[in-house]
């Protein structure tokens, strides 16, 4: 069915992390059929598989606010992620189908994207804050909003101490580096992974890209943009579950995604400042520091503010990659 494609395309311009793009998508009669696929994920960086999760939760969203806006009244089952999340799909005005309705939310999944550059360090106003943290606001999930500069030297301290410690993880960089994608050339044949563009690097033949990664990437030199790029935030955003669970971690998605659309819609920028939740020995540390309890998982790190330019989009795969036939 045309409708359901264009919802499905909808979803797929959700964010993953590495744009692993780690889903499937089923068709029922009267609904679509989230799933997991393992084959893309990151055991490196993701070894429980919780970014897989939160990667499924933000597609789930889009669809959803997609859904809503062509005049289907929708129910979601997540409660059993690993086997696939449903999203029922009941017409209720079809004449939307044809005509979507406009929506903040749903005019920005096009919009949105993780912007990785430099901010113009302005801080917003209460009511944004406002708007950011309840968008953030999910069944078990919250949303940290930390604007004041001794809060945001704390977690800088976390981001580049777990950072330093991933920047020497053989595995990890071996890992990261299948997912760069050095030039147009690759970023459009594979149609995923990280473009090095949207990272604010020039294109580059595989070969050179690879040996600037190897020998020019390291600690001190990411520090450094990671201490630049929180200086140029209005605020740091920390996303949390109350419970540490696939389950949960599909509510985080959901969470950050609405938190990204609403961002996109005010004009407001966002990315990932995830180390110390990555690095599990800095977790349990990171989680305390937050003042969380301990069975918390802190899901999401992310800076957000305005100013800046767009970036360059990532890629997606096309439909008939995602769609199970
Ligand atoms: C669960 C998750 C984890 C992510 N982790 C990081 C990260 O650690 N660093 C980063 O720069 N981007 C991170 N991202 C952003 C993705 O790299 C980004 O969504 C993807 O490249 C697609 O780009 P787009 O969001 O601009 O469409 C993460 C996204 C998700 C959903």
């Amino acid at each position: 069915m045309q409708i359901f494609r264009e919802l499905i395309r909808c979803a797929t311009l959700a964010p993953s992390s590495h744009n692993t793009q780690c889903w499937k998508f089923q068709l029922g009669q009267n609904s679509i059929t989230i799933q997991p696929d393992f084959s893309r994920k990151c055991p490196i960086v993701d070894p429980d598989d919780h970014h897989l999760y939160v990667s499924l939760g933000c597609a789930v969203e889009n669809l959803e606010i997609a859904a809503k806006a062509h005049g289907f009244e929708t129910q979601v089952d997540a409660t059993h992620p690993e086997q696939g999340i449903e999203v029922k799909l009941e017409v209720k005005d079809a004449t939307k189908q044809t005509n979507p309705r406009s929506d903040p939310l749903f005019d920005a999944i096009g919009v949105r994207q993780c912007n990785r550059g430099v901010y113009n360090g302005e801080k917003l106003s209460s009511q944004d804050l406002g708007k950011l943290q309840e968008a953030g606001r999910g069944e078990g999930v919250q949303t940290l909003l930390l604007i004041e500069e001794k809060d945001k030297d704390t977690i800088k301290d976390f981001v580049t101490k777990a950072n330093s410690a991933q920047m020497v993880d053989a595995t990890f960089r071996q890992e990261l580096k299948s997912w760069v994608r050095f030039n147009d050339k690759e970023a459009k044949k594979t149609g995923d992974g990280l473009f090095g563009k949207c990272m604010g690097h020039p294109s580059a033949p595989r070969w050179f890209g690879g040996l600037i990664f190897d020998y020019g990437v390291n600690g001190k030199s990411e520090n450094q943009k990671i201490s630049e790029s929180i200086k140029s935030s209005a605020g740091l955003a920390v996303i949390v579950s109350v419970k540490n669970d696939p389950v949960h971690w599909v509510e985080a998605g959901r969470a950050y995604e609405r938190f990204a659309l609403t961002a996109a819609s005010l004009g407001i920028h966002n990315a990932h400042l995830n180390q110390p939740v990555e690095v599990t020995t800095i977790r349990p540390e990171f989680t305390k520091a937050l003042n969380l309890p301990e069975e918390a998982r802190p899901d999401l790190v992310l800076r957000f503010g305005r100013g800046g330019e767009a970036m360059p989009k990532s890629f997606r795969r096309p439909l008939e990659a995602v769609i199970q036939q």
